[in-house]
């Protein structure tokens, strides 16, 4: 068996055109595009590309943007008044903080300080609460996408049974959530778990973000599993050049696995994909209008 590669790049992209093709609706209705305001504090190399990525994509989607970007020493105040005037402003539709913030900043208190109708990345406690609850509201994007690459590529989850390794708010825990609603039968294991190559081998479907570089062993894999790799590991190699990698061994799993995401290329643009539909969908329940019938 030779592993399909699933493309979650040009996914995407489609994800990215069906947004784009409501946003018009929704500014004749409202005279004014989705607006999207992203926040980024400090100077993390990594946040500043996916925030580039991000307000690209949202261009492209023909919404709006409102960049704000702060000296990494930012008080944590200063960040909150912002975040209050940005939860003030209705052209704003949907609010996104960068992860991570700088140490002296209480991230906890700064997500919980976002409007949760405006939470795009549908990390505010409400939201989190509704999707354990099976309530509507703004799901995360990093495990939204992860859904919809599984459920094209497996048809109905029922009975699956589903492995997440990794227990992050951002994606493990509300990978879990979106999982036992598709009704697989799902495991949560992290990094107390005993013996995670056991667990790896009854699973038919693979979610790994622990951002550990390869940590999941092609040999551990249940054969046609289907593998969904959230892992973004920068690793620098003897010629001083830095590659990207998985959370899983991605040449030991093609042999195995039924289905595989690639890193870069896989889950990544998902991500961005689900944060424009997101900001969609915050903008018609704000406005009162019904989600555009595509999304
Ligand atoms: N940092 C890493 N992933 C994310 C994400 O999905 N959203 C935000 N805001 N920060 C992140």
């Amino acid at each position: 068996m030779t592993a399909a590669i699933i493309d979650g790049k040009a996914r995407a992209a489609r994800l990215v055109q069906e947004v784009a093709a409501a946003v018009p609706a929704f500014a004749a209705a409202r005279g004014r595009a989705p607006g999207l305001a992203v926040v980024l504090v400090g100077d993390n190399p990594a946040s500043h590309v996916y925030v580039r990525n991000k307000l690209a994509r949202t261009a492209e989607a023909g919404m709006r943007s409102i960049e704000h970007r702060l000296p990494a020493d930012t008080r944590e105040a200063d960040l909150l008044a912002l975040v209050a005037a940005l939860n003030a402003d209705d052209a704003v539709d949907g609010i996104l903080v960068q992860l991570p913030l700088p140490g002296h900043v209480d991230a906890d208190k700064v997500l919980v300080a976002v409007d949760p109708a405006k939470d795009v990345d549908g990390f505010h406690a409400v939201n989190a609460g509704r999707l354990a609850t099976g309530l509507p509201g703004l799901v995360p994007c990093t495990p939204s996408g992860c859904l919809i690459l599984l459920k094209e590529t497996v048809g109905d989850l029922s009975g699956a049974e589903a492995l997440v390794v990794g227990r992050s708010n951002i994606v493990g825990k509300p990978m879990a959530a979106l999982l036992t609603a598709a009704s697989a039968t799902v495991t949560l294991a992290h990094s107390r778990t005993r013996d995670l190559a056991g667990h790896v081998a009854r699973a038919d479907v693979v979610v790994a973000a622990v951002g550990v570089p390869e940590l999941i062993r092609g040999s551990w894999l249940k054969p046609g599993a289907v593998v969904i790799d959230v892992g973004m590991n920068r690793l620098v190699g003897a010629d001083g050049k830095g590659r990207l990698v998985g959370d899983v061994a991605f040449a030991e799993a093609l042999p195995v696995a039924r289905a595989i995401t690639p890193v870069p290329g896989g889950v990544g643009p998902m991500t961005i994909a689900c944060l424009l539909r997101n900001t969609l969908l915050a903008a018609h329940a704000r406005a009162g209008l019904p989600p555009p019938v595509a999304l």
